[in-house]
């Protein structure tokens, strides 16, 4: 089956701070945006990857990926994550595919590894949905205006990463229901996995284990980290 992979970079980065999108920040000589394209661009598992990016930078980055060749559209996101996704299952829906692979990624993590996506590819030949996750080291506990309220347990808990994978039948269909409801927008879903798991709750979406390497560059210490993760990567390859 054909798989997609769709690369969500057009997040403000408002807490990154800047004039510009942090997905345009570069790393070792690249932007954090390239360094994604280019995970699903050489992965044996990826067919086509589509860039999700602010309206004002589809041109630009259009042909800034032009050489890639597996890029097969930049296209316009909208003000949330969830609109970004809806984006481009539109895109993918108006080539007139009706079922494949889709592959979701946060553009802000570069560092994403082939075996995360080959996995998360290769769990949807049995399964509809599947979400690279990695275990809490931390106790995660909640917090409501400032006090702590509950400690959750560890051991059932996971920190889900990108990226999440879903058969395009069903996270379409999820987000035809989502779309539906009038009170979507207010649950500020952070991911499409909370989307299926909302909307569909039938669903079984599998855990892949993912690395604590495929960091979210949010705040400019993450890029630091990058940087000093990927030259290591960099000399151990040498
Ligand atoms: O905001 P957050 O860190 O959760 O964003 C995760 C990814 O989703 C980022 O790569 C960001 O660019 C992308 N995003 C998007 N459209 C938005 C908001 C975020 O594609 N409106």
């Amino acid at each position: 089956m054909r798989t997609v992979a769709v690369v969500l970079a057009a997040g403000s980065g408002s807490r990154f701070g800047g004039s510009r999108p942090k997905q345009l920040e570069k790393l070792g000589g690249r932007s954090i945006l390239e360094h994604s394209v280019v995970a699903f661009d050489r992965s044996p598992s990826i067919d086509e990857v589509l860039a999700v990016v602010p309206g004002y930078l589809v041109a630009e980055t259009a042909d800034d990926l032009i050489s890639y060749r597996k890029v097969s559209g930049v296209i316009a996101g909208g003000a949330a994550r969830t609109d970004s996704t809806k984006a481009a299952i539109g895109a993918i829906a108006a080539t007139g595919i009706t079922e494949c692979k889709v592959l979701f990624h946060d553009a802000a993590r570069p560092l994403v590894s082939q075996d995360a996506i080959a996995r998360c590819a290769a769990a949807l030949d049995s399964q509809q949905a599947a979400a690279v996750v990695v275990p809490s080291s931390d106790t995660i506990v909640e917090v409501t205006d400032g006090m702590l309220r509950r400690v959750l347990p560890r051991s059932e808990l996971a920190r889900a990463q990108t990226p999440q994978g879903f058969l395009f039948s069903v996270i379409s269909r999820a987000y035809e229901l989502a779309t539906a409801d009038p009170g979507f927008a207010q649950l500020a879903a952070t991911d499409d996995c909370g989307v299926v798991l909302r909307y569909l709750p039938d669903v079984q979406i599998q855990a892949v284990p993912g690395s604590d390497r495929n960091i979210k560059i949010t705040y400019p210490a993450d890029l630091a980290v990058a940087e000093v993760l990927l030259s290591a990567e960099q000399q151990q390859a040498l």
